[in-house]
């Protein structure tokens, strides 16, 4: 390893800076924290306070980074295995935007899994595109949706051989992968570039028994989030580049163009520490997440009504490899939601979990954890059965997305379209203005353009009685409802 990776070029540059002591005349006003209130400034910390500065010319400004910025993402690029990569302060929904915008134009098509994040969809609009929806594969038993197949992914090729590219979740919120490099692969054979969604994946890249990091696997860019499981703040992530098919050149003018000028020097610092933590020591942190969660498996596997998915589900195309520190809680037969269990966990043992569905939970185990808060976990879900699980078998509700509504217009021009709100319950037949999405991770169930069937309208008020949130439209409740206004 580059022995250099051991260094913080930003890091150590802002400290440096702070410790001169310069006389401000600059923002933020609060001038290291003595003109903000007292009770903020003594929470936070003057350190913290110390470093939350802007791009004046000494530290260098991400917008057009020639000195400790750059160095920082050069160490990074580096580290990712990529050839060029970018910071981003707006999570990894900015980086999946600036990725999208970089190889759109209005009217391309772009292909792109029905389970997309919602930034997704919002850059598609902003870019003008058409979206070509693949079905993930879904998992009737766990109620999940998985990746999407090489198949799949080249027959939308062939009926849409115009794609400017082809985007991939690699791997999904619950860390399931599909055989990314194969689909890679083929896509490239088409002459398209792969974008990835790697908001998951931040550490697939520093342990073999973890799946193939979108950089391994050959795509051409991929928006990591750093801050999910890298060890960055909060908003922090990258977007990684690589090979000749995307000019690196037009995707710094985009990330520049969708970012805000003020950039948190605080976040970017973050970012260079969590880079050097996960080149010098990613792969020991990760192997003792794994050992965690081995353990917790192991433990989890023994309780009454409740399993803890394991490689035992791979086997698949879509369904082809696992990041196993993600601990996929099924509850067969507790007779309770996960969103129940979620609350449940919340109220009785103060636990707080990833996210919760119809049948699961999701707990992260991350080089956070130490056998004593995995031990927790494991006598909480005791408690948990001990409380709801009844034998025999459970009624079991089918666990399926619905088909993927027509588009009838592109998702920019319902966005900008005359529109009028209608009740919800009436709206079948009707183009949607407005997305819904259900929560968590923020899957759309429609989307702006689409014709809305009866179909949608069970699907979502079936996860709103459930419970889960169901977000998108100006109405919260989800009564009323925008569509395109129809010719009289
Ligand atoms: C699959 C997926 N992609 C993208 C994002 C967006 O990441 P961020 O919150 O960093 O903007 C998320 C966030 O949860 C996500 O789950």
């Amino acid at each position: 390893m580059n022995e250099k990776q051991y260094t913080t070029p930003l890091l150590t540059r802002l400290k440096e800076h702070a410790a001169q002591q310069p006389i401000q005349f600059h923002i933020p006003g609060h001038k290291g924290g003595r003109g903000m209130d007292p009770e903020f400034r003594n929470f936070i910390g003057e350190s913290a306070l110390s470093i939350d500065l802007i791009n004046i010319a000494p530290l260098d400004d991400l917008h057009h980074p020639h000195g400790s910025i750059k160095e920082a993402q050069e160490l990074a690029a580096e580290a990712f295995g990529a050839e060029h990569t970018f910071f981003s302060v707006q999570g990894t929904s900015g980086a999946i935007m600036t990725m999208v915008m970089s190889v759109c134009t209005p009217g391309d098509k772009i292909i792109v899994p029905r389970n997309v994040h919602k930034s997704v969809l919002s850059a598609i609009i902003l870019a003008g595109g058409h979206p070509v929806f693949v079905h993930p594969v879904m998992d009737p038993r766990l109620g999940i949706a998985h990746g999407v197949t090489k198949k799949d992914v080249e027959r939308a090729i062939h009926l849409h051989p115009d794609a400017k590219a082809v985007l991939l979740i690699n791997p999904t919120y619950y860390g399931i992968a599909a055989n990314l490099a194969e689909i890679v692969e083929c896509v490239h054979g088409y002459g398209i570039p792969v974008l990835v969604d790697e908001a998951h994946g931040v550490q697939t890249h520093f342990h073999e028994r973890l799946p193939m990091s979108a950089m391994q696997a050959g795509a051409d860019m991929a928006a990591t989030s750093v801050h999910k499981l890298g060890g960055s703040l909060t908003q922090s992530s990258v977007l990684n580049v690589q090979g000749n098919r995307i000019n690196h050149r037009r995707v710094q003018s985009i990330i520049s163009m969708l970012t805000t000028t003020s950039t948190s020097y605080i976040l970017l610092a973050s970012l260079d520490a969590a880079r050097r933590h996960l080149a010098t020591r990613g792969r020991e942190l990760v192997e003792n997440a794994l050992q965690l969660a081995d353990k917790a498996r192991r433990e989890i596997n023994q309780i009454p009504g409740i399993s803890c998915i394991g490689r035992e589900l791979l086997g698949s195309d879509a369904v082809y490899d696992m990041d196993e520190t993600k601990l996929i809680i099924h509850l067969h037969s507790l007779g309770i939601t996960g969103y129940d269990a979620e609350r449940w966990l919340r109220e009785r043992w103060n636990i707080e979990v990833e996210l919760s569905d119809l049948y699961n939970i999701l707990c992260l185990v991350t080089p956070g954890d130490t056998p004593d808060s995995i031990e927790v976990l494991i006598r909480a879900l005791r408690d948990l059965s001990s409380h709801f699980y009844t034998e025999g078998k459970q009624e079991r509700k089918a666990a399926q997305l619905p088909d993927i509504p027509s588009l009838a217009v592109s998702p920019r021009d319902a966005f900008y379209a005359n529109t009028v709100t209608i009740p919800f319950t009436e709206s079948a037949g009707r183009i949607i203005a407005e997305f819904i999405m259900i929560y968590p991770p923020g899957i759309p169930v429609l989307l702006p353009g689409e014709r809305i069937t009866e179909e949608n309208i069970e699907y979502i008020q079936k996860h709103m009685e459930a419970g889960l949130p169901v977000q998108g439209p100006e109405d919260p409740d989800i009564r009323m409802i925008r569509v395109i206004r129809e010719p009289r």
